[in-house]
């Protein structure tokens, strides 16, 4: 489905030391990936310990420590792109990474509930800016063949943080720590900020500013020299085109629009974070054990980062609808499996415990292969550069607000439906989406950040067609 390569995508080849400096650069802004899965991640376990502390919490306030950071998010999100727009992608990150610290130190020493829960709607903030800047700031400096496989960098450090988190909550457990499982993330959150100093700005957004002496600068450590005129002609043309955010309803680009909006809803509501942070208690639930549901969960996690591994390597090559569509097919078997082991009761013992077990993870490993990072990778190359920063913004907004309707009901809908109905809903969900994908979403492998702006504005070819005048 990508485009043949045109003659200035073979030229760009960069050497060894373009390769490793785009990787450089693309794995120290991931720890903004890396801070967004382990504050997601870590309340689970953080819980358990918090609610003792402050003398016994409702239900009701333990859920308000976990979903004040999905509202925090949405705010985030919504702020950053505009943000990232008008004072630069590098500087947005570092505002990100030093709300990350303040965030994560208030909620490791804070002296009461109330203000744990400020800490937590601050961090949300710093997850929801970081998951926008991180894939809009690594896809416009890598080097187009390499995008793919950069910008779920990201994706790979979500499910690494999550992973990471579930770990370090497990291995403080003993001691009830929780304060050190929220105040370790100010650790990447540091490093981040430090290593953020030494990166340059993106060189798209120096041109939107005039600023092409600083952007050819950048282009030489990240391009091919022969690339490099051609490039800035290009950003400097598509960006005198535009009238702004006004643009972001558009006809041109409100198709868009919805394609992002609703990749990202996709995302959520075939249930991913049901998964991710209730797997212990839907197994608890089901008749496992304490340790085989917290052994489950570690290693659904691990299959998490192991088949984002085998994405980062696979977008490249494969492209981004493949891996697209078969994922989405997978997580839908995944799921159907699931929901068929709960027919015979909601309590699991034997072989059908083993095949709901074999359910979720096979719907794991095959949303981390291809829904999980292609939507923050689509997100950040399928819209005009002028509004990219606040068009991402809309899309990631959508998807923590969808997390957070799908968080906040999840239990009752469990308690309402059973796990046969809840499962079956998402199975269906996924189907609707795998539709919508296989109709809507384009192909982008391989091809420049400005070369998609045109192929998706004017007289695109399939499947972009079916985008651009939908
Ligand atoms: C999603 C998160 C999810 C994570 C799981 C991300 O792409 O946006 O909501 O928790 O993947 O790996």
């Amino acid at each position: 489905m990508s485009a043949p390569a045109s003659p200035r995508r073979e030229a760009d080849a960069p050497g060894g030391s373009i390769r490793r400096h785009v990787a450089f650069s693309s794995a120290i802004t991931a720890l903004g990936g890396l801070l967004f899965g382990y504050d997601t991640g870590v309340v689970s376990g953080a819980l358990l310990f918090i609610k003792k502390d402050f003398g016994g919490l409702s239900s009701f306030q333990q859920e308000l420590v976990t979903s004040l950071l999905l509202v925090g998010a949405v705010v985030g999100a919504l702020g950053a792109g505009r943000i990232a727009d008008r004072i630069g992608r590098r500087k947005t990150v570092l505002g990100t990474a030093a709300v990350f610290v303040l965030g994560v130190l208030l909620a490791a020493f804070t002296p009461s509930y109330p203000v744990l829960l400020i800490a937590r709607v601050i961090i949300g903030f710093a997850v929801g800016s970081a998951s926008m800047i991180v894939p809009l700031y690594i896809g416009e400096v890598v080097p187009p063949r390499f995008r793919g496989g950069f910008v779920s960098f990201n994706q790979l450090a979500i499910t690494s943080g999550i992973l990471v988190s579930y770990l370090i909550d497990y291995g403080l457990s003993s001691s009830q720590n929780w304060r050190l499982m929220f105040g370790l993330a100010a650790v990447p959150a540091v490093l981040l900020f430090s290593g953020m100093l030494f990166q340059q700005e993106s060189p798209a957004w120096l041109v939107t500013r005039g600023r092409e002496d600083q952007a050819r600068a950048v282009l030489r450590r990240v391009r091919d020299r022969g690339d490099i005129d051609a490039e800035i002609n290009e950003i400097r043309e598509i960006s005198q085109r535009q009238a702004g955010v006004r643009e972001l309803l558009a006809p041109r680009v409100r198709p868009l629009l919805m394609v992002g909006v609703l990749l990202a809803v996709f995302q959520q509501i075939t249930g991913i974070n049901t998964i991710i942070y209730y797997a212990p208690s839907l197994l608890q639930g089901a008749g496992f054990g304490n340790s085989a549901a917290l052994l489950a969960n570690v290693v659904n996690g691990a299959i998490n980062v192991g088949m984002t591994i085998v994405a980062v390597w696979l977008l490249d090559r494969v492209g981004r609808r493949p891996l697209l569509l078969t994922g989405t097919a997978g997580m839908a078997v995944g799921m159907i499996v699931a929901a068929l082991s709960f027919l015979g009761g909601s309590h699991l013992t034997g072989a059908l415990a083993i095949v709901a077990v074999i359910g979720l993870f096979f719907y794991t490993g095959s949303f981390a292969i291809g829904l999980g990072p292609v939507f923050w990778l689509l997100i950040a190359e399928i819209y005009p550069l002028k509004i990219r920063g606040a068009a991402m913004s809309v899309a990631t907004m959508a998807n923590w607000a969808a997390n957070f309707v799908v968080t906040i009901s999840f239990l009752t809908l469990l308690n309402a439906v059973g796990g046969v109905g809840t499962f079956f809903l998402f199975g269906f969900l996924t189907l609707v989406a795998l539709a919508y994908f296989w109709r809507k979403v384009p192909e982008t492998k391989g091809r420049s950040l400005q070369e998609i702006e045109r192929d998706l504005s004017v007289e695109p070819v399939e499947p972009v067609q079916a985008v651009a005048t939908q």
